[in-house]
């Protein structure tokens, strides 16, 4: 395979986001919206991944893995001049140079493969990745002649009214020969509306000079949008969103609902689970199949639902485990608990998991029933088929055994169960 590097352009300074912090580092999906950029450079296998920043490097760098190299661009005076700033770490030998913006969060890697491909197999000077927006309004529109052939682009800075109606636009993705790239930059100029370098006239002068200039079109117009204000950056998220419920939605899962639902993109969930409305599912949540979960749930970072759990309105769950066909269906906490199976969590329980200082771990065992509004101030263990009475508080350290019930504040046993049969009430 020839050699390639990739470019990524993120040292704008994002003015129309009106945030302190650098545009690129504004998180879709949880992650900084270059990070996304450069997971699809990645997966690529560029031969160097090269970012410019601009004044935000520090915090830039904080924000990107090791690996990838970064270069400042003193000014951000356009990205024809962002391009230049990363001139002398180009490798020699590589043939072609993939640009890409940083600031265009839902590009996928086939879709960059694709123009790669394309502008290999046209053995073009360069090629553009466009597509077809119903409203265009700020990319740059794509110039075609009389026949259809491409021959520049036009920012819509500087786009005639006619030019304003073309639907073709620009995405900001692209590959060049990477002498033909080099040779042009010092040639571009900053003669326009906003006074910046444009990236996107070297097309034109390629073109000027006969060289083959080419356009390759994706009909993924949601996985090019290009973020510039807060809008944008709503409208990233949503379609961010949109995607990982479809993914969960062809594996089974059944979402009732698709503006109140969030799922974090490293979740796990099984077949046949129900996910109600105003549902937040964070971080490595693992959900196993046939559960329900909401409306109105909370699974916070490592909750670990297995089989068949029923976690219900205003529940909230944190780094603990529930073992299978749990029950835990109102307005309860759990934080760094260990549930076994079978276990009803009643109305109002919760696990006081934290003394101010340190977090402690909660253990309930299987078919243990721990009653309405009941406190368990962790460290504690509930015993197998034990019951914790309604209102009780079991205090730190005071284990309560198998099969045994407790009751009152601080919770004392009164009685062991007389069979160890598992416990079915009080959903
Ligand atoms: C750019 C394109 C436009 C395209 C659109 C797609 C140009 C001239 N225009 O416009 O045709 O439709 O993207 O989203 O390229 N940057 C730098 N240094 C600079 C200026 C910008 O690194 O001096 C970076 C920004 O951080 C950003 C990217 O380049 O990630 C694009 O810059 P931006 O100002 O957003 O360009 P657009 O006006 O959106
Ligand atoms: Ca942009």
């Amino acid at each position: 395979m020839r050699k390639f590097c990739v470019v990524i352009l993120a040292a704008g300074e994002g003015k129309r986001m009106k945030s302190g912090i650098p545009k690129v580092l504004h998180k879709v999906g949880g992650k900084p919206m270059v990070s996304r950029v450069v997971d699809a450079a990645k997966s690529m296998s560029a031969d160097r991944i090269i970012v410019v920043v601009g004044r935000h490097a520090p915090e830039i760098r904080e924000a990107l893995d090791k690996k990838v190299e970064l270069v400042c661009q003193s000014k951000p005076l356009g990205t024809a001049d962002a391009v230049k700033a990363a001139k002398s770490m180009i490798p020699p030998d590589a043939k072609d140079v993939i640009v890409l913006y940083g600031d265009t969060p839902l590009i996928e890697a086939t879709t960059i493969e694709a123009l790669y491909d394309f502008h290999i197999e046209e053995d073009a000077s360069c090629t553009v990745l466009t597509t077809f927006l119903d409203n265009p309004g700020g990319y740059g529109r794509v110039l075609r002649d009389d026949a259809g052939k491409f021959i520049g682009i036009v920012e819509e800075k500087e786009a005639d009214f006619t030019q304003k109606t073309i639907k073709e636009i620009n995405t900001g993705m692209y590959c060049f020969k990477r002498d033909d790239l080099l040779a042009e930059l010092d040639f571009v100029g900053s003669l326009n509306r906003s006074g910046e370098f444009y990236l996107t006239d070297v097309f034109s002068q390629l073109f000027g000079k006969n060289k083959k200039i080419a356009a390759f079109q994706t009909r993924d117009g949601f996985g090019v949008l290009g973020v510039n204000s807060r809008f944008e950056l709503l409208q990233a998220r949503q379609i961010f969103q949109r995607r990982i419920l479809e993914k969960h939605l062809d594996a089974g899962v059944d979402i009732m609902d698709t503006t109140t639902i969030f799922i974090d993109e490293t979740a796990k969930i099984g077949a046949g689970t129900k996910i109600f409305p105003f549902t937040y599912i964070e971080k490595n949540v693992i959900i196993g199949k046939n559960c329900s979960i909401g409306p109105y749930c909370h699974l916070r970072e490592n909750a670990v639902l297995k089989n068949g759990v029923s976690v219900g309105n205003f529940s909230e769950i944190k780094n603990s485990t529930l073992g299978d066909g749990t029950f835990m269906r109102h307005m309860s906490y759990l934080g760094d608990a260990e549930v076994g199976k079978g276990v009803n969590i009643g109305a109002g329980a919760v696990v006081a998991n934290f003394d101010g200082k340190v977090k402690h771990k909660t253990v309930i065992k299987d078919h243990a029933f721990i009653g309405c509004d009941a406190v368990l101030i962790a460290p504690v263990v509930i015993g197998k088929n034990a019951v914790v009475g309604a209102g009780s508080v079991v205090t730190k350290r005071h284990d309560v055994a198998p099969g045994s019930i407790v009751v009152g504040m601080p919770a004392r046993e009164i009685k062991a169960k007389k069979s160890n049969s598992s416990q079915k009430g009080g959903r």
